[in-house]
């Protein structure tokens, strides 16, 4: 029973006395030619999924290296031998961009807050300056913590993009950073219609109109990032600051010494859990400056009509 099993022949032992035997000039032929017909259809296929697996793992692999290589963008920026010594006058002007537009969210060094570090990015070392000025113009404003189009800027020139774009570059590479003169911030002047407007807000009180003026101007490039223009708020960034409970329960004291600290997301007052960054993250803002933003910021819990200072 056993032998016929092995040979798998399918007869019963009743028909032959003598011990089987493979008949040779039969069922092996037989066998032997599906096995051959089988090998011819199945090698084909064989070697076909042997080939796909191949190439499959190879654009894995491929897929990896370059998956890895692009964590590593930063680090062959820093081991490469340094670009050229960027233009000063481009940095200059970059570097006011950014600790007033980009500093709030990724720290006055580029080291991360809110936002991510930019000094060591893979993103930005694998960015040419267009595809990261183009990056800056869409934001990420789907992320979880947004970073909102133009940065929050809609004021941002060309000329601005162009210049932070060069001063990122040389935080991402210090060894091509010209040497900075000290930061001096430029307010542009104040307009004609701004003093109008801040007159307007300030009831006639020519004083309190400068304070207004001035202190929509610096909202203007600290807060308003976060806050939006006019205070209107942007989600996941900054809370409205038009009507808010929060601003009119506290007098000026107080409230100076709110913006002063800010709110982190581990202090239980917290309400987002996104962090309000001490002096909105502009550590070059005096107390007299905030005062100003204060002015201004009042002007905006009037009810609608009387906020005339309101952009
Ligand atoms: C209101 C806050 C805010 C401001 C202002 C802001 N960013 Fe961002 N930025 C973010 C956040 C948040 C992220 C991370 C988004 C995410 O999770 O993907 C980010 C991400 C980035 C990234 C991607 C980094 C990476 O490795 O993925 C770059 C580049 C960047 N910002 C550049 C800038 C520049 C340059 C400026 C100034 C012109 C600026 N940002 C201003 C909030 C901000
Ligand atoms: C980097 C983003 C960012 C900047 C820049 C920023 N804020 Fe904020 N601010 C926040 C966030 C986020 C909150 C909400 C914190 C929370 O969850 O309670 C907040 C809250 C506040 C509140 C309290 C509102 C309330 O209802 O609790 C005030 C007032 C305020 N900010 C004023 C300012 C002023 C004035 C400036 C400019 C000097 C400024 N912020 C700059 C992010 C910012």
């Amino acid at each position: 029973m056993n032998t016929q099993k092995q040979a798998g022949m399918g007869r019963s032992a009743s028909e032959h006395d003598a011990p089987w035997r493979p008949e040779f000039g039969s069922g092996f032929r037989r066998l032997g030619e599906a096995a051959a017909w089988g090998f011819a259809i199945c090698a084909p296929m064989l070697a076909m999924t042997g080939w796909l697996t191949y190439r499959g793992a190879m654009e894995m692999r491929a897929a990896q290296q370059a998956a890895y290589e692009a964590t590593q963008a930063w680090e062959r920026l820093a081991e490469a031998p340094a670009g050229p010594s960027l233009p000063l006058e481009v940095a200059v002007k970059g570097r006011e961009v950014f600790v007033t537009v980009c500093a709030a969210c990724h720290g006055p060094d580029g080291q991360g807050g809110l936002g991510k570090d930019l000094t060591r990015s893979d993103l930005v070392a694998r960015f040419d300056d267009h595809a990261f000025r183009e990056f800056i113009i869409a934001g990420r404003p789907n992320a979880a913590v947004p970073m909102p189009p133009r940065a929050g800027r809609p004021d941002l020139t060309d000329a601005d993009l162009d210049a932070v774009v060069t001063y990122v570059r040389g935080l991402q590479d210090p060894r091509r950073m010209p040497e900075l003169p000290p930061l001096v911030l430029t307010t542009a002047p104040v307009t004609e219609a701004e003093k109008a407007a801040a007159m307007a807000a300030a009831g006639g009180d020519a004083e309190l109109a400068e304070y207004i003026a001035s202190g929509a101007k610096l909202y203007a490039t600290t807060c308003i990032a976060c806050h939006g223009p006019g205070g209107v708020g942007i989600k996941g960034n900054g809370k409205p600051l038009v009507h808010n409970e929060f601003v009119a329960s506290l007098d000026d004291d107080a409230l100076l010494a709110f913006i002063k600290r800010g709110r982190d997301p581990s202090d239980p007052k917290n309400t987002t859990g996104v962090g309000m960054p001490a002096k909105g993250g502009n550590p070059a803002l005096s107390e007299d400056d905030l005062l100003d933003i204060i002015a201004y910021v009042r002007t905006l819990q009037r009810p609608a009509g009387q906020a005339a200072a309101s952009k």
